[in-house]
């Protein structure tokens, strides 16, 4: 597995070394490599921390180069093996962009907030700007809704997927409904949906037409709808045993000592949920405002990585391997994509023209994370537990790296004649390799290469079957 060109785009060089241990993974990740050299010491409005703040991290962490150009494009990273090769089909799996906390969270960062306006002290700068300079000003009702930085995550993300696949992604294709665009029912969906749209529209100056788009929760919040899901990872308190546990651990009480110190509190007053509030803050600043926070003075790069731990480890319980119905709940959705894939690969062998060119379904972390890991990325050795904090430190599932807002899984379908088809997988922008096939089959991998790779889950994997709390068979 060969890494990439190198792009001399800037990175930190932690980031770096990420990105290697990506590489040389069997997962085969294609990440850009990058120079050293730290973005944030050029940029003091980056926090050092910005880099794990998960599922709560902005796009531009994932693809540095946009801070730059926020609408630049790399084409040569597409290579399709011969000249012939034309795309006949896209589809898009997108988070909705940037958010507001939800109630839960605005409920332990006013919490915290309390704290740190009544019990603690001290002369540091960042504390005193807290104290006089700073106010609450995250409210219960925001309760999750898109952001105005949200609403540009998807102007700019649909016109950067436009440019780099201007054949699929056209103004044509779009007046003549060629591309077809479904949502999750969530405002924040619907409303990254509108904005996806909105890019396309004004980038070609279209401004007499509405294109419609589905509502279909089915496929989007197929979790909802999953019981064995629901009952068993959703609603089970045990089935996030690992999570609970780190938090009791060494690791995670010495970042709410260094916090508590550097408030001058008692220990008590931090708890593992003020951390969190702390760390939420400082995501939310940044992600929202695109500041530097005070109450990123709170962390360090290695609490930070602590923090980004006890949420990969959730994910990891809650939405990825952990157990086997987090991936299986997204059946329906995998099924989905295959039969629209098979839909224009037949089309397009029998030498019509493909029906649907693109296909756009706007979703959440939660959606991308089973297909993600039904499909088998991003998968280490080990599971991830309470007690291998260190061991896991060369993951590759990393959330920071996976799931930032807008974030984006795109499987692009080439024709190259006589039958030959390439589907091309990309994640956030870049190429990604199938897990699963040999080094000569994973790059531009052949489509019947791809169904065979998947043939046990495309001749079953039934979201019926796999989402009954009791499965009639004889293998319970
Ligand atoms: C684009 O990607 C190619 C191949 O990955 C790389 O060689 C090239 O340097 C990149 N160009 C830019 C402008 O980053
Ligand atoms: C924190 O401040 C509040 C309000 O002043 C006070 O009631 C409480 O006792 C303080 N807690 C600690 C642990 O000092
Ligand atoms: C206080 O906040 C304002 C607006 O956020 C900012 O312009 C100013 O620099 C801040 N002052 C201090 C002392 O941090
Ligand atoms: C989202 O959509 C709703 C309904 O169309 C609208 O009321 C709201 O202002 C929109 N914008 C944001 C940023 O939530
Ligand atoms: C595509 O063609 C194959 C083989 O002819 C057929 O079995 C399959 O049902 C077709 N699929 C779709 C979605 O049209
Ligand atoms: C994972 O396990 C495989 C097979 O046992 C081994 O070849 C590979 O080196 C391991 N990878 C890591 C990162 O430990
Ligand atoms: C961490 O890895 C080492 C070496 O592979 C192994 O001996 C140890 O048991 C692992 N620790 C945990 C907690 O998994």
């Amino acid at each position: 597995m060969q890494p990439r060109k190198q792009i001399g785009f800037i990175m930190p060089t932690i980031f770096w070394k990420i990105i290697i241990i990506h590489v040389i993974t069997t997962i085969g990740f294609f990440w850009c490599v990058a120079d050293s050299d730290a973005t944030t010491e050029k940029n003091p409005d980056i926090p050092v921390i910005a880099k794990y703040f998960t599922t709560k991290g902005r796009y531009e962490e994932v693809n540095p180069y946009l801070i730059d150009d926020i609408l630049a494009v790399n084409k040569s990273m597409l290579k399709p093996p011969s000249e012939n090769c034309r795309e006949i089909h896209l589809t898009a799996i997108i988070r909705h962009g940037t958010r507001y906390p939800t109630t839960k969270n605005v409920k332990k960062m006013q919490t915290l907030y309390k704290v740190v306006m009544n019990n603690a002290s001290g002369e540091q700068s960042w504390l005193h700007e807290i104290k006089t300079n700073w106010t609450m000003w995250y409210y219960e009702n925001m309760d999750g809704r898109l952001v105005q930085k949200g609403v540009q995550d998807h102007k700019h993300l649909s016109i950067r997927l436009s440019r780099l696949f201007p054949s699929l992604i056209s103004e044509e294709n779009l007046q003549s409904e060629r591309i077809q665009f479904i949502t999750s029912s969530k405002h924040r969906c619907v409303n990254s949906t509108l904005s996806f749209k909105a890019g396309l529209t004004e980038e070609w100056d279209i401004k007499d037409k509405e294109f419609d788009h589905a509502v279909n929760d089915a496929l989007m919040r197929f979790f909802d709808k999953c019981t064995k899901f629901v009952e068993e990872v959703d609603n089970n308190p045990s089935a996030l045993s690992e999570v609970e546990k780190f938090k009791k651990r060494p690791e995670m009480n010495r970042v709410q000592q260094k916090i508590a110190d550097r408030l001058n509190v008692v220990y008590s007053l931090i708890t593992d949920d003020m951390a969190e509030a702390a760390f939420y803050l400082c995501a939310y600043e940044f992600a929202i405002k695109t500041v530097n926070s005070p109450w990123c003075q709170l962390f360090d790069e290695e609490d930070a990585r602590v923090m980004e731990y006890a949420n990969d480890l959730k994910q990891f319980w809650k939405r990825g391997y952990g157990h086997d119905i987090n991936s299986k709940s997204s059946c329906i959705l995998f099924h989905d994509l295959f039969s629209r894939l098979d839909k224009a690969a037949n089309e397009s062998k029998s030498g019509q023209q493909v029906t649907e060119a693109v296909t756009v379904q706007i979703g959440h972390a939660e959606t991308l994370l089973p297909l993600l890991t039904l499909l088998g990325f991003f998968k280490d050795n080990d599971t991830l537990t309470s007690t291998n904090y260190i061991n896991q430190s060369e993951r590759s599932f990393r959330t920071s790296l996976m799931l930032p807002y807008a974030a984006n899984l795109v499987f692009v379908l080439y024709d190259c004649g006589g039958g030959d088809l390439r589907l091309q997988p990309l994640l956030n922008e870049k190429p990604v390799t199938f897990p699963g096939l040999t080094d000569e089959q994973a790059s531009m991998p052949r489509y019947q290469d791809i169904r065979e790779r998947y043939r046990v889950l495309l001749q079953g994997c039934d979201f019926e079957t796999e989402c009954q709390l009791f499965k009639p068979s004889a293998d319970i």
